[in-house]
């Protein structure tokens, strides 16, 4: 992790910086080029968009860390109340949600409500036809989300997993997610893992990532190649031609508003791409990730603020 990330992380986390930067009059235009809008109708918008470009999508109503059961609650109704829209546009067969376990309560004492919640969720999706991923968060979380993913790939074997490349357990995960009717997205990660934990530096999370994508195409699932990243785009091309791998068995998936020319080009090539759609009010925790990944996005954000705050 470069000095620069890990020190807009930890700015992020504290706060003062947080109520400066949530409470700022801040632009449409600088939280719209990465999140759809603040209401289900926006996201509904956004899918039916991307599907008239044909692009895929997976959304995400926007929290993380509820500490209060009653967030939970209405975590669960928003993606409820998606989904059956998703269906009434026709745009299910195109459009799926991501969830994030703490947003589901995850964190709070009783411990079956989140996987209740979750239950709730994929009950909505199946009545939707469509399918549903659980994002992963920081290493604390890796194993637990893992064990409810499988849980509820028990009546629900569609729904997905993601895998960090980061994080040294990544290649055992990838073999042991690799079977029949499993689906996984690979990702680089996100979050700020320890160094007994994860690869040192960014080349290694490239190496780890090409192993891991090597290892779930070799498998029986569907692997979900997750990442902007030019070189490993053109890497996974070619291990995709090289494999024979028919179109439509593995799926690049890049985030809202990053790289669009890449998205429609890779689908114009034949691939399936699917677009990590954001949306909802709590776009703070979001937002600063996408900026710490990238100084050029924080040298926008920053003047935004500056000229319209
Ligand atoms: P990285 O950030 O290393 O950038 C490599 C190169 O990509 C750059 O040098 C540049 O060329 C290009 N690039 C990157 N960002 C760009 C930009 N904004 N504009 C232009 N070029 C850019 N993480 C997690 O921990 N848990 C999760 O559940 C998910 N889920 C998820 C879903 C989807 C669909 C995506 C795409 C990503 C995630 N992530 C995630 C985030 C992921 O872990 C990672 O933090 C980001 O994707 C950034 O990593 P990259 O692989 O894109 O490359």
């Amino acid at each position: 992790m470069t000095l620069l990330r890990t020190l807009i992380l930890t700015a992020a986390g504290d706060e003062r910086v947080r109520d400066m930067v949530a409470g700022a009059p801040i632009s449409r235009d600088v939280v719209r080029r990465f999140v759809a809008g603040e209401h289900t109708e926006d996201a509904v918008r956004a899918a039916v968009t991307l599907a008239g470009r044909g692009l895929h999508a997976t959304l995400d109503h926007l929290g993380e860390d509820v500490t209060d059961a009653s967030d939970a609650e209405a975590t669960v109704t928003a993606y409820e109340r998606l989904l059956s829209r998703l269906a009434e546009e026709g745009v299910a067969d195109r459009a799926e949600v991501s969830i994030k376990l703490s947003a589901l309560g995850a964190l709070l004492p009783d411990p079956d409500l989140m996987v209740r919640n979750a239950a709730r969720v994929c009950a909505a999706a199946q009545s939707a036809a469509t399918t549903l991923t659980i994002d992963m968060e920081d290493h604390t979380t890796t194993a637990s989300t893992l064990a409810t993913v499988a849980l509820l790939r028990q009546r629900w074997p569609w729904v997905g997993a993601v895998l960090q490349s980061a994080l040294r357990r990544t290649e055992a995960d990838c073999a042991a997610l690799a079977a029949p009717g499993s689906r996984v997205r690979l990702c680089k990660g996100a979050y700020a893992h320890p160094v007994e934990l994860s690869h040192t530096g960014a080349h290694q999370v490239d190496l780890a990532y090409v192993r891991c994508a090597r290892t779930l195409l070799a498998g029986a699932g569907l692997p979900m190649f997750a990442t902007h990243d030019p070189r490993l785009v053109r890497i996974l091309e070619h291990l995709l031609d090289t494999s024979g791998a028919a179109a439509g068995s593995v799926e690049f998936q890049m985030l809202y508003g990053i790289r669009p020319d890449e998205q429609l080009r890779l689908a114009r090539a034949g691939h399936v791409v699917r677009v990590y759609v954001p949306y909802g009010q709590a776009w703070y925790g979001y937002l600063v990730r996408r900026l710490a990944e990238r100084p050029a996005n924080t040298a926008f954000f920053l003047r935004s603020l500056a000229t319209r705050s």
